[in-house]
């Protein structure tokens, strides 16, 4: 059982619409969520040229970033690394704790202010809860802080997977007024799964949301969460029944059984197939509703619905590349060099990038 005492409290993202921490989703506002999607399409923009990607490289050369990634990761570490590249930021990273001076017994403190000694930016995922918050806080008593990135904190939140799922329905729903008024379906382990813990706090940004929660009742969505909801009146409804409410979403977010933080099996009582979505659920979907998924995938979504083009995670998948390259330029103050260029000039210097599409 998670304990809420253990779920990370609010820090500062700073006045205005500053960032320098990425903690905690709840301090996030409108207007910098709207910042971060519009830097967020004129990065991918620029680097579609061989030029653009030129400049997008010579943003951050001097800049450095480490990766302490002690929680296992695909996307989130190949997103940011690569995000860090695409601004020619170098990289260095800690995945296995077995290789760090933690084994002599090093504080967690100790450790974090020594990578904050050789980078500008530590992006970082643990399985506890709680650590990047601790990490942020730290930084902010000693005289050289670094901005401090949460990648994911075990089962509590993901706050750059949720920017990146803001952004990937934003640009889905553009031509039909963006997120606010729309229906959004969230399936699968939520009582466990930070990214739609993460995204539930977004969501008091999109006038009109409506949730609905569709999960097995011992895995429903926690109360911390609910009660966030409630507080700033975002109505949600929960269900088991998928076909019931499926032809009414208008976006359909899957998640997988968390069975990593099993006690005893419990995740194996559950029966997969009436919170999984295959050919035969696309019937139900309406035809402009999309299917979004975090990944990594399990038996809750089929392949075979990989070629309908309401599938949207491979997009959502790419889409945090730009995204986690955006909150970089954001954290450090670089976007007003982006916000003001000429797009269309880069690809007009000398054709596009074969790399990027
Ligand atoms: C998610 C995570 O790590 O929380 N993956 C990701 O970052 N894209 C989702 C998951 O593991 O189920």
């Amino acid at each position: 059982m998670i304990q809420d005492t253990a779920r990370e409290q609010p820090v500062p993202v700073g006045g205005g619409t500053e960032l320098f921490h990425v903690i905690d989703p709840r301090v996030f506002e409108r207007r910098l969520l709207d910042e971060l999607c519009d830097l967020t399409t004129r990065v991918r923009t620029i680097a579609k040229s061989n030029a653009g990607a030129r400049f997008l490289q010579d943003l951050l050369p001097n800049c450095r970033a480490m990766f302490f990634f002690t929680q296992p990761s695909t996307r989130t570490f190949l997103s940011f690394n690569n995000a860090c590249h695409v601004l020619g930021i170098r990289t260095n990273e800690i995945r296995d704790p077995s290789t760090s001076s933690e084994v002599k017994g090093e504080s967690f403190e100790d450790s974090i202010r020594t990578f904050s000694s050789y980078v500008d930016v530590i992006i970082m995922r643990t399985r506890e809860p709680g650590r990047a918050a601790q990490a942020a806080r730290l930084m902010d008593t000693i005289a050289r802080p670094v901005p401090v990135i949460n990648a994911g904190s075990g089962s509590d939140q993901h706050p750059t997977q949720a920017l990146l799922d803001i952004y990937t329905l934003d640009r889905s729903f553009s031509e039909r007024g963006g997120i606010d008024g729309k229906v959004i379906g969230m399936m699968g382990d939520l009582k466990r799964g930070r990214t739609v813990r993460s995204l539930c706090y977004l969501m008091k940004n999109y006038p009109d949301v409506r949730l609905v929660f569709i999960a097995p009742e011992q895995f429903a969505m926690q109360n911390d969460v609910k009660g966030h909801l409630k507080e700033y009146g975002i109505p949600f409804t929960e269900t088991e029944q998928l076909g019931k409410v499926l032809p009414e979403l208008d976006a359909l977010y899957v998640t997988r059984m968390q069975s990593e933080w099993d006690n005893a099996g419990e995740s194996r009582a559950v029966d997969f197939k009436r919170f999984s979505v295959g050919t035969k659920e696309l019937g139900l979907l309406k035809p402009d509703g999309i299917i979004m998924h975090p990944l990594p995938r399990g038996p809750e979504l089929d392949p075979a619905v990989d070629t309908d083009p309401r599938a949207m995670y491979w997009r959502q998948e790419r889409n945090g590349m730009w995204m986690r390259a955006a909150v970089l330029l954001k954290i450090f103050r670089l976007e007003s060099r982006i916000r003001y260029l000429d797009l269309e000039a880069f690809a007009a210097q000398d054709g596009d990038n074969p790399l990027v599409s």
